[in-house]
């Protein structure tokens, strides 16, 4: 059930592949932290999976996947409502209207759309280009406030603030200024961008070709052992300034992950291993690793093996999100003429 005092989070995984440590570190973990005191809606976003073409047997068992990986990274279904966009069709609805009322110009800027994009751009999907307005309508469908994501998602975040303060002042006779509250981003600094571990200039990524670029949920333990001991780094030694770390992208993200994996600030992750051995510090960096994933790992493999149980939980969710969807879906309806 809603809790009105509480302020309502909402945040989304799109179910296009293997999870990976950017998602968990960036997103999930974050997720799972704002349960107790929060009135949080996680959601499987397969309609923005599609704007890229999907295989629809693939699309159907990763949703099943994002479900498991919300579970076993904590989220709780008695605390907080998980559920997959498609079968809450008032995201679609809410979509459309958004696309009303976003500007062109606005969606040009977007540069997600563009390195996505690259040079096929005129033979990209329009859902491609319009992605930002259905992510909106996810977000504002239910009046949230606050918006957990890595930093990649920051700019359509802003995008969000920019249609709600337009649909607000369009309305403004019809629903009042403020209408949609103007939700604000949750970034994390040390977590929001989780690099490769290849390339430290390149985002962590599910569709980096190399599986080497990235630690999966699925990972053996001999399988992180060996994607950190193989992580690029350089040859100088572990530096004990923050400043020293500028020019060093790979070895400033392996430090980042070890901080936010550890709680400890980046500062005292310096001052532990400044000077020494970089085996020393990606032994650790490993034990540190697996301490976290194998935990959701081997909770993964159980869930696996329940399907009836995800079902019912994402069944549930539904109900719960179309329930507080509908009501609104009305009012927006009615504030725009549309009944
Ligand atoms: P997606 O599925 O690409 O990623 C899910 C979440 O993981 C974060 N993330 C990262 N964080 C740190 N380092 C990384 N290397 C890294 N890679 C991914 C993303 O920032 C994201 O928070 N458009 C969204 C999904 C979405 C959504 C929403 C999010 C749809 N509707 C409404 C929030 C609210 C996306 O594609 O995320």
């Amino acid at each position: 059930m809603q809790d009105k005092k509480k302020k309502v989070v909402f945040s989304g995984v799109q179910p296009t592949g293997s999870l990976h440590l950017g998602n968990y570190l960036g997103a999930i973990k974050n997720f799972v932290g704002l349960q107790d005191d929060h009135d949080c809606l996680y959601c499987i976003v397969d309609l923005h999976a599609i704007t890229v073409w999907q295989n629809p047997n693939d699309l159907k068992s990763n949703i099943l996947d994002v479900a498991s990986v919300y579970l076993a990274a904590g989220i709780d279904p008695k605390k907080s409502v998980i559920f997959v966009q498609s079968t809450v069709p008032h995201h679609a609805e809410l979509a459309w209207i958004l696309n009303c009322i976003t500007r062109i110009g606005w969606l040009n800027r977007m540069t997600q759309f563009k390195e996505k994009a690259g040079k096929n751009r005129e033979n990209v999907s329009s859902g491609l280009y319009t992605y930002p307005n259905l992510m909106a309508a996810d977000i504002l469908l239910y009046f949230s406030d606050l918006v957990p994501v890595g930093d990649d998602q920051k700019q359509h975040l802003e995008l969000t603030r920019d249609i709600a303060q337009k649909f607000n002042n369009d309305y403004s006779n019809f629903g009042g200024t403020d209408f949609f509250p103007i939700p604000d981003p949750l970034i994390l600094d040390e977590s929001s961008r989780i690099m490769s571990l290849r390339d430290g200039t390149k985002k962590m990524s599910k569709s980096d070709p190399s599986v080497m670029s990235r630690i999966e949920f699925k990972d053996s333990n001999d399988q992180i052992i060996k994607k950190i001991s193989k992580a690029k780094t350089d040859p100088l030694p572990i530096p004990s300034n923050i400043n020293d770390l500028e020019r060093r992208p790979e070895v400033n993200n392996l430090l980042l992950i070890f901080s936010s994996l550890s709680g400890s600030k980046l500062n005292d992750v310096l001052s532990d291993y400044s000077g020494k051995q970089f085996s020393q510090f990606k032994k650790d960096l490993s034990d540190l690793l697996i301490a976290n994933i194998e935990p959701i790992r081997e909770e993964l493999t159980r869930l696996d093996n329940d399907q009836v149980f995800l079902r019912e939980i994402l069944e549930k969710g539904t109900d719960e999100a179309m329930k507080r969807s509908n009501i609104n879906m009305k009012k927006i309806r009615d504030i725009v003429g549309l009944n």
